[in-house]
């Protein structure tokens, strides 16, 4: 089948990147002569037949800016079959060759259901900083949401230690530790709570306790940093709160980083990833694939059929588990 016109969107939580995505996509389309239509706000966009045309012009300047040029949101309608047959309806309707969807996890069940409803080839990329995606090694967003991380961390540490407080800094993830993991390690931490190795909220406080102790014992009167993937503790965080607190006798704060995570000029290692697949997922419309996540493997871009995606879980690195013990007890 000849392709001549894709059609992109962005769908479900945005993040850094998805620009420098949509660029690589155009510019790879103008390099094969293709036409490139953006549907607006993702899945919503493609129910209301809302798009625009992207013409190369309109992507100079953008791989450094965060958000999404095509917005982005979360559409429950298109979890019903009969939106899904519009939306294929309205792609035949615009002549549609293929579709690039950049997003999570959600975004690429959508994706599959559509896949299965339209004749032409639909290509997932992901995008999302909660690198929660099995069959790629990092996702777009990811880094820059742990650069942000960091760097709030490095600048409560201060504030931290002034006033020789305890800091429950919250961050993003959803039911992935991959941000909390990675900024805990690289902002030197005390602690990190992760939904992959969370027991109860008993075990949970003696392990914090433990930790502080140990970590008094060998530097008196300093801050304590513990970073918490978002939603983790039974009943809030309000609850940890008050029972280190009562243990400790130590002034507690909580720090909600929230959705700065998803903001900001992308950083160069998501610029990069996403000018890879945006690029690589338009080769492989043209080599004729459908149906697959354009991912990264050792640094190479891979197909990944979306069937072998849905259901897999990713796992964090056992490396930086193993030596956690270690980096966070010291330093
Ligand atoms: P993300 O793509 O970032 O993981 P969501 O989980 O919110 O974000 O999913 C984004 C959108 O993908 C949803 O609002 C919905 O439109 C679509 N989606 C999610 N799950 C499904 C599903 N099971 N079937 C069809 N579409 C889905
Ligand atoms: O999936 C990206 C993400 O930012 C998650 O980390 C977070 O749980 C969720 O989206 C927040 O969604 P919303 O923007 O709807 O509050």
């Amino acid at each position: 089948m000849t392709i001549k016109k894709v059609a992109v969107l962005t769908s479900g939580g945005d993040a850094p990147g998805m620009n420098a995505c949509i660029r690589a996509i155009c510019l790879r389309c103008e390099h094969h002569n293709v036409e490139v239509l953006g549907y607006k706000s993702g899945y919503i966009g493609l129910i209301n037949q809302d798009n625009m045309i992207l013409h190369p012009s309109m992507v100079h300047n953008l791989i450094q800016r965060g958000g999404t040029l095509l917005h982005s949101a979360r559409c429950e309608k298109f979890k019903q079959d009969e939106y899904i047959k519009q939306a294929a309806k309205n792609l035949n309707d615009a002549d549609i060759d293929g579709l690039i969807i950049i997003g999570g996890n959600g975004s690429f069940k959508g994706a599959e259901k559509l896949q299965s409803m339209w004749d032409k080839p639909v290509i997932g990329v992901p995008g999302t900083i909660d690198n929660d995606i099995a069959g790629t090694d990092y996702t777009i967003g990811y880094h820059t949401a742990i650069q942000t991380a960091v760097e709030s961390l490095d600048k409560v540490r201060d504030t931290a230690e002034a006033f020789e407080r305890i800091f429950l800094v919250d961050v993003m993830g959803r039911e992935a530790g991959f941000i909390a993991l990675n900024s805990a390690i690289s902002s030197g931490a005390d602690h990190v709570l992760l939904p992959e190795t969370f027991t109860s909220a008993a075990e949970e406080l003696v392990k914090i306790l433990d930790k502080l102790d140990k970590r008094r014992h060998h530097r008196a009167n300093s801050s304590h940093i513990i970073v918490v993937t978002e939603n983790i503790w039974p009943g809030g965080l309000e609850i940890l709160k008050d029972s280190l607190h009562a243990e400790t006798g130590v002034a507690v704060r909580i720090l909600t980083l929230g959705h700065v995570q998803r903001g900001g000029s992308p950083v160069w290692q998501d610029r990069l990833l996403a000018s890879k697949l945006g690029d690589f997922a338009v080769e492989e419309l043209m080599r004729g694939s459908k149906g697959v996540m354009a991912g990264v493997r050792s640094a190479i871009p891979v197909a990944v059929k979306f069937s072998e995606i849905e259901n897999a879980k990713k796992t964090l690195n056992p490396y930086s588990m193993k030596m956690l013990e270690s980096i966070t007890l010291l330093g």
